[in-house]
């Protein structure tokens, strides 16, 4: 079967590199890819968000799968336009992918359905948002409607803190057009966690359950990031909270998406918030995460091409997925400066050594090549490092030795991912 994968950080990597081990595998391209993935699969130079140029190349390669790994091309809607040239595509339609592309249509829909989430008030003016922010004492969350590449949040303990942060997006124009509209949502407190299921349409399954680091700093603290890393299982999860999620959350959306006409097919990412009340959707986001697909896949004991095929076919319905019993956790190495400036073009080590470790992964998040073929970095989050261990202690050393190891000095990464929380 010939493959492509649609973009090139450290979750596309994870993604071929799976696909890779596959026996259903004939061909691998990515595009743009990374200088990771260029080891052992063929990358094209084509951004993510370039429709066209990706509808070219997979009509080209003559794919039988486009694998789209970020949110953006779905939310343009690359997965309709291949639909046109006859080519599958895994992952949703563009009317589905809404779910993550306005965050006022994710939240709309999990109120028609009675999907548990938090309270929420849609703004496109200062004053109804200082109105809501006062009632909720400034505790609260302000969130710019459409897709600010994981930065248009801001958790707020106060009036001053909202109120500023509702005009930045809403009068200043800091995410230009996502931020036009906002929400103002009821702080909740808990544990959040990342369920992954995959879904045909008509049913889902669960592929995995991950927690995401996303703090710049140890014990949470600092800014948002993208994710600084990721353990799998989510520690805040156990058997009966993951039916739970699935009842109350997965399977509510699934048929409401169908009922309304946008049935959802893919990877569908619900973030929740493990509640004293029980889980709450924090997020909904049309693709696997990242660095959370950095756990998840490498846990996966089933033919992940069989699982694509399944869902192209419809026929997900009594479809089981097993995972290895062990647990995984990757470190995000990041440029130092990040989630704020940062250099690029930056010498990174050589990871020479670290490829062929049992049980370890390096994965390249944002590295190009200089002139002279040198791994420089070029982007925020650089490497990812995966290992996977009989328990926590296990994993953590494994993987913190090789981050040691590497021992990037223009780079900086977190100490405690994997360590346990307490629910607050
Ligand atoms: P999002 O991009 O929507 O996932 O939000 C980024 C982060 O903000 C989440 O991972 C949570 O830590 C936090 N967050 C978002 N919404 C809420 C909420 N309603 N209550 C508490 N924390 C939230
Ligand atoms: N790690 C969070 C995300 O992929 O959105």
């Amino acid at each position: 079967m010939n493959i492509l994968v649609v973009g090139g950080g450290g979750r596309e990597h994870a993604i071929a590199a799976t696909l890779s081990k596959s026996p259903l595998t004939t061909k691998l391209i990515v595009a743009p890819g990374n200088p990771g993935i260029e080891t052992f699969a063929e990358c094209y130079p084509i951004a993510a968000e370039d429709i066209l140029g990706q509808c070219k190349l997979a009509k080209d390669i003559k794919a039988d799968i486009v694998f789209i790994g970020p949110e953006t091309p779905l939310v343009l809607g690359l997965k309709d336009e291949l639909s046109k040239l006859g080519i599958n595509a895994f992952g949703p339609s563009k009317k589905a992918a809404q779910l993550e592309g306005s965050k006022t249509f994710s939240r709309n829909f999990c109120k028609r359905h009675n999907i548990p989430q938090p309270e929420f008030k849609y703004c496109t003016d200062i004053d109804t948002a200082k109105k809501q922010i006062e009632l909720l004492n400034g505790y609260c969350v302000v969130k710019a409607d459409g897709l600010a590449a994981g930065k248009g949040v801001v958790v707020c303990d106060t009036v001053d803190q909202a109120t500023i942060a509702s005009r930045e997006m809403l009068e200043k124009n800091k995410f230009g057009d996502a931020g036009k509209s906002i929400l103002i949502e009821e702080r909740i407190n808990g544990i959040e966690a990342s369920v992954f299921a995959v879904s045909d349409g008509n049913n889902a399954v669960l592929i995995g359950t991950a927690q995401d680091h996303k703090r710049a700093y140890d014990n949470d603290e600092g800014p948002n990031t993208g994710g600084m890393g990721a353990i799998s299982p989510a520690p805040a999860l156990n058997q009966n909270l993951n039916k739970e999620i699935f009842d109350n959350i997965i399977s509510p959306t699934i048929n409401g998406m169908k009922l309304e006409g946008y049935p959802y097919e893919g990877i569908l990412y619900a973030g929740v918030m493990i509640t004293k009340k029980g889980p709450k959707v924090i997020e909904f986001n049309c693709r696997f995460g990242d660095p959370e697909t950095q756990v998840v896949l490498p846990r996966l004991n089933t033919d992940l091409v069989s699982i694509i095929q399944k869902t192209i076919k419809k026929s997900l319905k009594n479809m089981t997925v097993d995972l290895i019993p062990q647990n995984a956790i990757t470190v995000v190495i990041a440029s130092k400066g990040y989630p704020g400036e940062f250099e690029k073009g930056v010498l990174l080590p050589s990871l020479k050594n670290f490829n062929d470790r049992n049980e370890i992964s390096v994965f390249h998040s944002g590295t190009s090549k200089d002139k002279n073929e040198n791994l420089i970095s070029n982007g925020g989050r650089v490497l990812s490092i995966t290992s996977i261990g009989a328990n926590v202690k296990d994993c953590r050393q494994k993987a913190y030795d090789v981050v040691e190891a590497i021992n990037w000095e223009q780079g900086f990464y977190r100490k405690d991912i994997g360590k346990l929380q307490k629910l607050s």
